[in-house]
């Protein structure tokens, strides 16, 4: 049995309280869906940002009435402190773990207007350091990002071994680690952050200037519509589905105190180019009867994108008990008929 398998029966058996921030959005969703079919309690908090009342809708249809009954979902900002705090009371029932994801995501909407993202990311990751110390929760475990990484040209990308930031999101993010390490030694309140290496799966938005990659070239493909590389399509990612990056929040969640103040990589050790994602997708939609004849375009690169990136994940195997379920192939194929019956 993995640990994840573990933890899930122990879960069963014996079902906490979760507060998951920006519970409307696409990982966020997830959590929220995999936390009620575990029979969990979960406290959700999210301003609409970037996240749709759709997700938790289309979650409510995919769970229990009675898992759904264990959904508390709180309208708030976490750029407002007493929003944070009202979350962690729960109308007087204790929250044992908190799942911070609610940020801007998106390099490019951070290179347009730093200083929203500024706010949401590092003004509100502190309200939800704060606010969670103050409530003593069990844990705190937050959305960190492997963008942390930088101009480090070492690959595969190892915890310890970061460079400069290239972008003003890449700055927030690294802010973020840097307050929970103040946080262990000011305070004893320890954190695990998850460096994301470019997750996907379903409820990923694929509209809007700020989509990501995999659910803005399905969309275009699914549409007919030009697809466009920017640069010459080597640059390459280590692309996560959703599944995995939830069992690393439910792992770290769960995690012994040697295991906190830590940071992890939350990928799977693979490397895709952007040329050959472009296939992937194209093939993932033709097995679901979807055919893309056209080519892609290719166009400059764009401002503030690292060109490699690929995850060591031992730490996360060693400390943690990963064992990542999905690699992108298998990933893409549970994503595309969702995308197809959104788009289709
Ligand atoms: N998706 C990825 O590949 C990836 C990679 C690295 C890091 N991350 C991080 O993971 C987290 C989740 O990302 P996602 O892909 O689910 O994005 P998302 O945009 O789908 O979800 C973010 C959610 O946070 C909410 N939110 C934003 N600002 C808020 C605020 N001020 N108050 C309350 N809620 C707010 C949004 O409405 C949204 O529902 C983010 O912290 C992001 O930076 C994601």
């Amino acid at each position: 049995m993995t640990r994840y398998e573990q933890i899930k029966v122990e879960l069963l058996s014996s079902p906490k309280t979760w507060l998951v921030t920006g519970v409307a959005g696409f990982i966020g969703s997830n959590l929220l869906e995999h936390l009620l079919k575990l029979n969990q309690k979960v406290v959700g908090l999210d301003n609409f940002a970037t996240g749709h009342q759709h997700n938790l809708d289309e979650v409510k249809g995919l769970v229990t009435a009675e898992q759904w009954q264990g959904f508390n979902f709180i309208e708030g900002d976490i750029r407002n402190y007493q929003d944070c705090e009202t979350a962690l009371a729960n109308n007087g029932e204790d929250v044992d773990y908190v799942l911070h994801q609610a940020a801007l995501g998106s390099v490019p909407r951070s290179i347009a207007d730093p200083v929203t993202t500024n706010a949401a990311n590092i003004t509100g990751f502190l309200n939800m350091l704060q606010a969670a110390k103050e409530a003593n929760v069990k844990s705190f475990t937050y959305a960190a990002s492997s963008s942390t990484y930088g101009d480090h040209p070492a690959l595969p990308k190892v915890e310890e071994n970061i460079g400069n930031p290239l972008s003003p999101y890449a700055v927030t993010k690294y802010v973020n680690e840097l307050y929970a390490g103040v946080y262990a030694k000011t305070y004893g309140f320890k954190t695990i952050g998850l460096r994301y290496f470019n997750v996907f799966g379903q409820r990923q938005d694929p509209n809007g200037a700020y989509a990501a990659v995999i659910p803005k070239w399905t969309a275009d493909m699914i549409k007919g519509e030009d697809v466009f590389i920017n640069g010459d399509g080597e640059t390459s990612r280590d692309f996560c589905f959703i599944e995995n990056t939830v069992q690393m929040n439910i792992l770290a969640a769960t995690a012994t105190d040697q295991a906190k103040n830590q940071v992890y990589n939350v990928a799977v050790g693979g490397r895709t180019s952007l040329n050959q994602l472009f296939h992937a997708i194209k093939a993932g939609l033709n097995d679901n009867g979807i055919s893309y004849p056209q080519e892609p375009t290719y166009r400059d690169f764009r401002a503030g994108d690292v060109r490699h990136s690929q995850a060591d994940v031992s730490k996360a195997v060693n400390k943690l008990g990963y064992a990542p379920e999905y690699k992108i192939l298998q990933g893409i194929s549970k994503a595309m008929p969702w995308y197809k019956k959104l788009l289709g």
